[in-house]
């Protein structure tokens, strides 16, 4: 077994390493490099069809979900589409409302969860076209879609989705751009700038794995806490859903994703001594906002702990610790934010003592709704 670990300990922490190969996979022969263009040869979808779809609505359980709200905000802001993003327990006994020309996307790892095979069902019934975004050929999700988007991550054996996750992003990402190109809302310009932005990720994500060693001990300012909140906007609060979630599944620790302007409505109260905080502020565009909430935070007497752009001066001045991740495009971003979140939730569970591979309740694929 320690063979198939590849020399590290556990099958999360391999998989966690694995990230930049599986981005370089899920990119591979859908870059038309000659044309500046994005390729998805297993697309059924023709230029004309993605010109009419006036609607999206996406299905999945889990980290999955929290891909696609990351795949919503890239899709809307790339093609104007509006997507609505539901859970699949949810979307298939809320009476969907599904009008013409609607797309929806169901996202699986496995291909098998039960609840989103059966919001694909509902979806279909309701006359919608469903495509797959899966990691599996052949899977019970693949083969009930008109369309499938393959994340080529391979084969994710811990129970915490890591290499899965962001493998899906990729996905989103790809498919957003070639649905711009058909729908002419991307320019050439930006285009080109995005695609080559997509294709440095793997490299940047190398290098970000080489230094977050320390991430190790800023764990141990967290294993003692029972319960700590992230927070941030926009795309960072997809990002701290996730994060928080990892966190939750493999450390046992109660933790809660707020959007950062929401928590004065109500979770501030919560926030006493020493209380981690995790801040994600990477967007240039909320910084300012999102720091004002830090200080309400640290007025409080919060410990927070910032994600920052490399070069940004402004996170250290109220955070107690920032760890920077590198530049890319504002929506290619939860990319490489994610990472050091994976690392903190890993050393934190380990610290305590925990199965990170197969923690406690959860199973890895849930085909029972
Ligand atoms: C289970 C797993 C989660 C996963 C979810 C959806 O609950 O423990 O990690 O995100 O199912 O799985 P899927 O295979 O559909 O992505």
């Amino acid at each position: 077994l320690m063979a198939e670990k590849n020399g590290f300990d556990t099958f999360m922490l391999k998989e966690i390493h694995e990230q930049p190969r599986a981005y370089r996979d899920t990119m591979r022969g859908r870059i038309d490099e000659a044309n500046q263009s994005v390729v998805l040869p297993g697309m059924h979808l023709t230029d004309e069809q993605a010109r009419d779809v006036r609607h999206i609505q996406m299905v999945a359980c889990g980290t999955a979900y929290h891909a696609a709200l990351v795949g919503k905000t890239v899709i809307e802001r790339l093609t104007r589409i509006p997507v609505e993003v539901d859970l699949a327990s949810e979307y298939r006994y809320r009476m969907p409302v599904v009008p013409d020309h609607t797309l929806v996307i169901a996202v699986s790892q496995s291909g098998e969860t039960a609840d989103t095979l059966a919001a694909m069902k509902e979806a279909k019934e309701r006359g919608a076209r469903v495509m797959a975004i899966t990691n599996v050929v052949g899977s019970s999700v693949a083969r009930e879609a008109e369309d499938v988007l393959f994340t080529l991550a391979g084969p994710e054996i811990a129970v915490a989705s890591t290499k899965a996750y962001t493998s899906q992003l990729i996905a989103f990402y790809l498919l957003a751009l070639r649905m711009a190109e058909a729908r002419g809302t991307i320019d050439k310009v930006m285009l080109v700038e995005m695609l080559a932005l997509l294709e440095r990720l793997p490299v940047q994500v190398e290098e970000m794995l080489q230094r977050l060693q320390p991430i190790e001990q800023l764990a141990h300012q967290i294993t003692r806490h029972e319960h700590l909140f992230f927070i941030g906007r926009g795309l960072d609060y997809s990002v701290a859903m996730e994060a928080s979630l990892k966190l939750k599944e493999i450390s046992y620790i109660h933790s809660e994703a707020y959007a950062a302007g929401e928590l004065k409505h109500g979770s501030l109260a919560l926030i006493e001594e020493g209380t981690p905080v995790i801040a994600l502020a990477t967007d240039e565009r909320l910084l300012e906002k999102t720091i004002s909430n830090i200080k309400e935070v640290k007025a409080r007497g919060a410990y927070v702990i910032g994600i920052a752009l490399e070069g940004n001066m402004e996170l250290a001045k109220t955070a107690d610790h920032v760890i920077y991740v590198p530049h890319t495009h504002a929506l290619l971003t939860p990319a490489v934010a994610v990472i050091p979140l994976q690392l903190l939730a890993y050393y934190t569970a380990t610290l305590r003592g925990n199965d990170v591979d197969k923690p406690r309740n959860l199973a890895k694929s849930v085909t029972v709704e």
